[in-house]
Protein backbone atom coordinates (compact mmCIF):
# COMPACT_ATOMS: atom_id res chain seq x y z
CA UNK A 1 0.00 0.00 0.00
CA UNK A 2 1.58 3.45 -1.24
CA UNK A 3 -0.64 6.13 0.50
CA UNK A 4 -0.63 8.84 -2.36
CA UNK A 5 -0.76 12.60 -0.63
CA UNK A 6 -0.06 15.97 -2.43
CA UNK A 7 3.77 15.26 -2.84
CA UNK A 8 6.22 17.62 -4.16
CA UNK A 9 7.54 15.36 -6.58
CA UNK A 10 10.50 13.71 -6.57
CA UNK A 11 10.27 12.02 -3.24
CA UNK A 12 12.61 9.49 -2.11
CA UNK A 13 12.47 6.59 0.68
CA UNK A 14 14.88 3.82 1.66
CA UNK A 15 13.78 0.46 -0.23
CA UNK A 16 12.71 -0.95 3.50
CA UNK A 17 9.94 1.70 3.22
CA UNK A 18 7.95 0.74 0.40
CA UNK A 19 5.36 -0.41 2.77
CA UNK A 20 5.06 2.89 4.38
CA UNK A 21 2.70 6.11 4.95
CA UNK A 22 5.62 8.97 3.41
CA UNK A 23 4.90 12.00 5.32
CA UNK A 24 6.50 15.14 3.72
CA UNK A 25 7.52 17.27 6.05
CA UNK A 26 10.02 19.10 4.40
CA UNK A 27 10.60 20.22 1.18
CA UNK A 28 14.21 18.99 -0.15
CA UNK A 29 17.30 18.99 1.60
CA UNK A 30 18.61 21.56 3.63
CA UNK A 31 22.80 20.90 3.01
CA UNK A 32 21.95 20.27 -0.73
CA UNK A 33 25.01 20.17 -1.73
CA UNK A 34 27.20 16.62 -1.94
CA UNK A 35 28.12 16.33 -4.70
CA UNK A 36 26.91 12.97 -6.12
CA UNK A 37 23.33 13.95 -5.21
CA UNK A 38 20.97 15.10 -7.59
CA UNK A 39 17.93 14.17 -5.57
CA UNK A 40 16.50 17.49 -4.47
CA UNK A 41 18.08 19.82 -7.31
CA UNK A 42 15.32 20.22 -9.42
CA UNK A 43 13.45 24.15 -8.89
CA UNK A 44 10.58 23.08 -7.26
CA UNK A 45 12.53 20.90 -4.28
CA UNK A 46 13.96 24.13 -2.78
CA UNK A 47 14.83 23.36 0.84
CA UNK A 48 11.41 24.29 2.77
CA UNK A 49 9.87 22.86 6.39
CA UNK A 50 5.94 22.35 5.62
CA UNK A 51 4.06 24.03 8.28
CA UNK A 52 2.54 22.08 11.52
CA UNK A 53 -1.40 22.82 10.17
CA UNK A 54 -0.35 21.33 6.81
CA UNK A 55 0.93 18.31 7.82
CA UNK A 56 -1.85 17.64 10.10
CA UNK A 57 -4.41 18.62 7.25
CA UNK A 58 -2.45 15.57 5.43
CA UNK A 59 -2.42 12.81 8.93
CA UNK A 60 -6.57 13.55 8.93
CA UNK A 61 -7.45 13.08 5.41
CA UNK A 62 -5.09 9.58 5.66
CA UNK A 63 -7.39 8.88 9.04
CA UNK A 64 -10.54 9.65 7.06
CA UNK A 65 -9.88 6.89 4.54
CA UNK A 66 -9.46 4.59 7.32
CA UNK A 67 -6.05 3.59 5.46
CA UNK A 68 -4.20 1.18 8.08
CA UNK A 69 -0.57 3.05 8.67
CA UNK A 70 1.84 1.15 10.93
CA UNK A 71 4.87 2.52 9.83
CA UNK A 72 5.60 6.48 9.01
CA UNK A 73 8.49 7.59 7.20
CA UNK A 74 9.48 11.49 7.52
CA UNK A 75 10.51 12.85 4.09
CA UNK A 76 12.47 14.64 1.95
CA UNK A 77 16.05 14.59 2.36
CA UNK A 78 16.64 15.48 6.22
CA UNK A 79 13.67 15.47 8.32
CA UNK A 80 15.68 15.90 11.26
CA UNK A 81 17.24 19.14 10.39
CA UNK A 82 13.47 20.23 12.13
CA UNK A 83 13.84 21.54 15.82
CA UNK A 84 12.98 19.49 18.94
CA UNK A 85 10.17 20.78 19.53
CA UNK A 86 8.78 20.70 15.77
CA UNK A 87 9.33 16.98 15.71
CA UNK A 88 7.47 16.54 18.95
CA UNK A 89 5.17 18.01 17.00
CA UNK A 90 4.92 16.29 14.61
CA UNK A 91 4.86 13.08 16.12
CA UNK A 92 2.21 13.91 18.53
CA UNK A 93 -0.02 14.48 15.63
CA UNK A 94 0.71 10.98 14.11
CA UNK A 95 -0.28 9.28 17.00
CA UNK A 96 -3.50 11.20 17.69
CA UNK A 97 -4.54 10.91 13.84
CA UNK A 98 -3.08 7.38 13.57
CA UNK A 99 -2.91 5.49 16.29
CA UNK A 100 -2.02 2.40 14.95
CA UNK A 101 1.57 3.70 13.57
CA UNK A 102 4.08 1.83 15.53
CA UNK A 103 7.16 3.16 13.37
CA UNK A 104 8.64 6.66 12.47
CA UNK A 105 11.80 6.63 10.50
CA UNK A 106 13.65 9.12 8.85
CA UNK A 107 16.79 10.32 6.88
CA UNK A 108 19.02 11.95 9.25
CA UNK A 109 22.09 13.86 8.44
CA UNK A 110 24.85 13.79 11.47
CA UNK A 111 24.66 17.53 12.32
CA UNK A 112 21.00 17.36 12.33
CA UNK A 113 22.06 15.89 15.61
CA UNK A 114 24.36 18.66 17.00
CA UNK A 115 21.36 20.59 18.49
CA UNK A 116 19.79 17.78 20.22
CA UNK A 117 20.24 16.25 23.60
CA UNK A 118 20.26 12.66 24.41
CA UNK A 119 17.36 13.15 26.61
CA UNK A 120 15.52 14.88 23.86
CA UNK A 121 16.59 12.02 21.31
CA UNK A 122 14.99 9.33 23.23
CA UNK A 123 11.54 11.04 24.02
CA UNK A 124 11.25 11.29 19.97
CA UNK A 125 11.84 7.47 20.55
CA UNK A 126 9.26 7.07 23.23
CA UNK A 127 6.87 9.03 20.91
CA UNK A 128 7.31 6.25 17.42
CA UNK A 129 10.44 7.71 16.33
CA UNK A 130 12.58 5.04 16.47
CA UNK A 131 14.89 4.27 12.85
CA UNK A 132 17.16 7.21 11.05
CA UNK A 133 18.84 5.92 7.82
CA UNK A 134 22.15 7.91 7.98
CA UNK A 135 23.89 8.49 4.94
CA UNK A 136 27.78 8.11 6.02
CA UNK A 137 28.70 7.56 2.56
CA UNK A 138 32.29 6.57 3.91
CA UNK A 139 34.30 6.70 7.17
CA UNK A 140 37.44 8.92 4.97
CA UNK A 141 37.73 12.50 5.67
CA UNK A 142 39.59 12.97 2.60
CA UNK A 143 36.67 11.33 0.50
CA UNK A 144 34.20 12.75 2.04
CA UNK A 145 35.77 16.52 1.78
CA UNK A 146 35.86 15.86 -1.79
CA UNK A 147 32.09 14.97 -2.79
CA UNK A 148 31.46 17.77 0.20
CA UNK A 149 29.23 15.96 2.36
CA UNK A 150 29.67 18.33 4.94
CA UNK A 151 30.65 16.01 7.65
CA UNK A 152 33.95 13.60 8.86
CA UNK A 153 34.52 10.64 10.68
CA UNK A 154 34.48 12.20 14.20
CA UNK A 155 30.95 13.91 13.50
CA UNK A 156 29.57 10.56 12.00
CA UNK A 157 30.41 8.88 15.02
CA UNK A 158 29.32 11.29 17.54
CA UNK A 159 25.61 11.12 15.94
CA UNK A 160 25.47 7.52 15.26
CA UNK A 161 27.08 7.25 19.03
CA UNK A 162 24.09 9.88 20.28
CA UNK A 163 21.16 7.95 18.27
CA UNK A 164 22.20 4.94 20.17
CA UNK A 165 22.64 6.01 23.34
CA UNK A 166 18.71 7.71 23.30
CA UNK A 167 17.82 4.08 22.38
CA UNK A 168 16.84 4.94 18.56
CA UNK A 169 18.13 2.21 15.65
CA UNK A 170 20.10 3.23 12.84
CA UNK A 171 20.85 2.27 9.47
CA UNK A 172 24.04 3.54 7.49
CA UNK A 173 24.67 3.69 4.12
CA UNK A 174 28.36 3.53 2.60
CA UNK A 175 28.81 4.66 -1.17
CA UNK A 176 30.80 2.12 -2.96
CA UNK A 177 32.83 3.54 -5.52
CA UNK A 178 32.69 6.75 -4.24
CA UNK A 179 36.73 7.23 -3.91
CA UNK A 180 37.06 6.41 -7.07
CA UNK A 181 40.33 4.18 -7.92
CA UNK A 182 42.98 6.45 -6.13
CA UNK A 183 41.17 6.17 -3.00
CA UNK A 184 39.35 3.07 -2.80
CA UNK A 185 41.71 1.08 -0.42
CA UNK A 186 40.94 4.10 2.07
CA UNK A 187 37.58 4.61 2.07
CA UNK A 188 36.94 0.68 2.27
CA UNK A 189 39.30 0.88 5.40
CA UNK A 190 37.83 3.67 7.12
CA UNK A 191 34.81 3.59 6.47
CA UNK A 192 34.79 -0.10 8.31
CA UNK A 193 36.65 1.84 10.85
CA UNK A 194 33.90 3.81 11.41
CA UNK A 195 31.07 1.31 11.67
CA UNK A 196 33.45 -0.98 14.07
CA UNK A 197 33.24 1.77 16.37
CA UNK A 198 29.51 2.76 16.20
CA UNK A 199 28.26 -1.16 15.38
CA UNK A 200 25.18 0.32 13.74
CA UNK A 201 21.80 -1.84 13.74
CA UNK A 202 21.73 -2.35 9.54
CA UNK A 203 24.19 -1.20 7.04
CA UNK A 204 23.53 -0.90 3.71
CA UNK A 205 26.09 -0.06 0.84
CA UNK A 206 24.90 1.32 -2.88
CA UNK A 207 27.32 1.74 -6.09
CA UNK A 208 27.83 5.34 -6.76
CA UNK A 209 25.99 6.68 -10.13
CA UNK A 210 25.85 9.73 -11.74
CA UNK A 211 22.58 10.20 -12.74
CA UNK A 212 23.73 13.93 -14.33
CA UNK A 213 26.99 13.33 -15.52
CA UNK A 214 29.81 13.22 -13.84
CA UNK A 215 31.07 16.64 -13.99
CA UNK A 216 30.07 17.68 -10.89
CA UNK A 217 31.34 15.13 -9.03
CA UNK A 218 34.97 15.49 -11.12
CA UNK A 219 35.12 19.28 -10.03
CA UNK A 220 35.98 18.10 -6.33
CA UNK A 221 38.43 15.65 -7.23
CA UNK A 222 40.17 18.07 -9.54
CA UNK A 223 39.73 16.29 -12.48
CA UNK A 224 41.17 13.27 -11.53
CA UNK A 225 38.72 10.99 -10.25
CA UNK A 226 38.73 7.25 -12.19
CA UNK A 227 35.66 5.15 -11.70
CA UNK A 228 35.42 1.79 -10.85
CA UNK A 229 34.75 -0.93 -12.76
CA UNK A 230 32.85 -4.12 -12.20
CA UNK A 231 36.23 -5.72 -10.85
CA UNK A 232 37.24 -2.91 -8.72
CA UNK A 233 33.59 -2.39 -6.88
CA UNK A 234 34.07 -5.85 -5.82
CA UNK A 235 37.56 -5.00 -4.52
CA UNK A 236 36.58 -2.84 -2.92
CA UNK A 237 33.66 -4.34 -1.07
CA UNK A 238 36.06 -7.83 -0.08
CA UNK A 239 38.29 -4.82 1.65
CA UNK A 240 35.11 -3.22 3.19
CA UNK A 241 33.28 -6.68 4.30
CA UNK A 242 37.12 -8.06 5.29
CA UNK A 243 37.97 -5.14 7.75
CA UNK A 244 34.29 -4.87 9.69
CA UNK A 245 34.24 -6.25 12.83
CA UNK A 246 30.46 -5.86 13.93
CA UNK A 247 28.75 -7.48 16.42
CA UNK A 248 25.16 -7.92 14.92
CA UNK A 249 24.60 -5.99 12.48
CA UNK A 250 22.34 -6.98 9.34
CA UNK A 251 24.26 -6.02 6.22
CA UNK A 252 22.27 -5.38 2.92
CA UNK A 253 23.88 -4.55 -0.22
CA UNK A 254 20.88 -5.27 -2.66
CA UNK A 255 20.00 -1.62 -3.81
CA UNK A 256 18.98 -1.60 -7.51
CA UNK A 257 22.13 0.05 -8.52
CA UNK A 258 24.42 -2.93 -6.94
CA UNK A 259 25.76 -5.45 -9.32
CA UNK A 260 25.92 -7.72 -7.06
CA UNK A 261 23.64 -9.12 -4.30
CA UNK A 262 24.87 -9.52 -0.64
CA UNK A 263 22.97 -9.97 2.63
CA UNK A 264 23.51 -11.73 5.90
CA UNK A 265 24.00 -10.63 9.46
CA UNK A 266 27.37 -9.67 10.73
CA UNK A 267 29.60 -11.20 11.78
CA UNK A 268 27.67 -14.65 11.75
CA UNK A 269 27.73 -14.56 7.71
CA UNK A 270 30.98 -12.40 7.06
CA UNK A 271 32.78 -16.05 5.53
CA UNK A 272 29.74 -16.37 3.61
CA UNK A 273 29.68 -13.29 2.48
CA UNK A 274 33.23 -12.62 1.73
CA UNK A 275 33.47 -16.32 -0.52
CA UNK A 276 30.87 -15.17 -2.58
CA UNK A 277 32.86 -11.63 -3.27
CA UNK A 278 35.98 -13.42 -3.95
CA UNK A 279 34.14 -15.79 -6.08
CA UNK A 280 32.69 -12.80 -8.07
CA UNK A 281 36.34 -11.57 -8.13
CA UNK A 282 37.74 -14.59 -9.41
CA UNK A 283 35.55 -16.23 -11.67
CA UNK A 284 32.38 -13.63 -12.44
CA UNK A 285 30.67 -16.08 -14.26
CA UNK A 286 29.66 -18.02 -11.40
CA UNK A 287 27.78 -15.44 -8.90
CA UNK A 288 24.57 -14.07 -9.54
CA UNK A 289 25.36 -10.80 -10.63
CA UNK A 290 22.79 -8.48 -12.01
CA UNK A 291 22.32 -8.03 -15.66
CA UNK A 292 23.41 -4.30 -16.91
CA UNK A 293 20.06 -3.34 -17.84
CA UNK A 294 18.18 -4.12 -14.60
CA UNK A 295 20.29 -1.33 -12.16
CA UNK A 296 19.92 2.17 -12.27
CA UNK A 297 18.68 4.26 -8.80
C1 LIG B 1 17.95 10.82 -0.31
S1 LIG B 1 19.55 10.67 0.36
C2 LIG B 1 19.16 11.27 1.99
C3 LIG B 1 20.15 10.96 3.03
C4 LIG B 1 20.46 12.03 4.04
N1 LIG B 1 20.31 13.33 3.51
C5 LIG B 1 21.88 11.86 4.46
O1 LIG B 1 22.73 12.43 3.80
O2 LIG B 1 22.10 11.16 5.43
C6 LIG B 1 19.72 8.95 0.60
C7 LIG B 1 20.99 8.32 0.18
O3 LIG B 1 20.97 8.08 -1.20
C8 LIG B 1 22.28 7.80 -1.59
N2 LIG B 1 22.60 8.50 -2.83
C9 LIG B 1 22.36 9.77 -3.15
N3 LIG B 1 22.84 10.04 -4.40
C10 LIG B 1 23.39 8.89 -4.86
C11 LIG B 1 24.07 8.54 -6.05
N4 LIG B 1 24.30 9.42 -7.00
N5 LIG B 1 24.51 7.27 -6.19
C12 LIG B 1 24.28 6.36 -5.21
N6 LIG B 1 23.67 6.65 -4.05
C13 LIG B 1 23.23 7.89 -3.87
C14 LIG B 1 23.21 8.27 -0.46
O4 LIG B 1 23.71 7.16 0.24
C15 LIG B 1 22.28 9.07 0.41
O5 LIG B 1 22.66 9.07 1.75
S1 LIG C 1 23.13 13.00 0.27
FE1 LIG C 1 21.74 13.74 1.82
S2 LIG C 1 22.76 15.58 2.62
FE2 LIG C 1 23.74 15.12 0.71
S3 LIG C 1 22.65 16.43 -0.75
FE3 LIG C 1 21.70 14.36 -0.79
S4 LIG C 1 20.02 14.48 0.60
FE4 LIG C 1 21.35 16.24 1.04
Amino acid sequence: MMIRLPYIEPVFRPPSEAHSLILQVTNGCSWNRCTFCEMYTQPQKKFRLKPQEKIEQELEAIARSGAPVRRVFLADGDAMVLSFRRLQGILLAIHRYLPGVQRVSSYCLPRNLKSKTIQELAELEQLGLRLFYVGCESGDDLVLERVNKGENFATSLAALQKIKAAGVKSSVMILNGMGGKRYSHQHAINSALLMNEAQPEYLSTLVVSFPAGVDRYQAGFGGEFEPLGQTGLFQEMFWLLDALELENTIFRSDHASNYLVLKGTLKRDKPRLLKTVSDALERPGAVNLRPEWMRGL
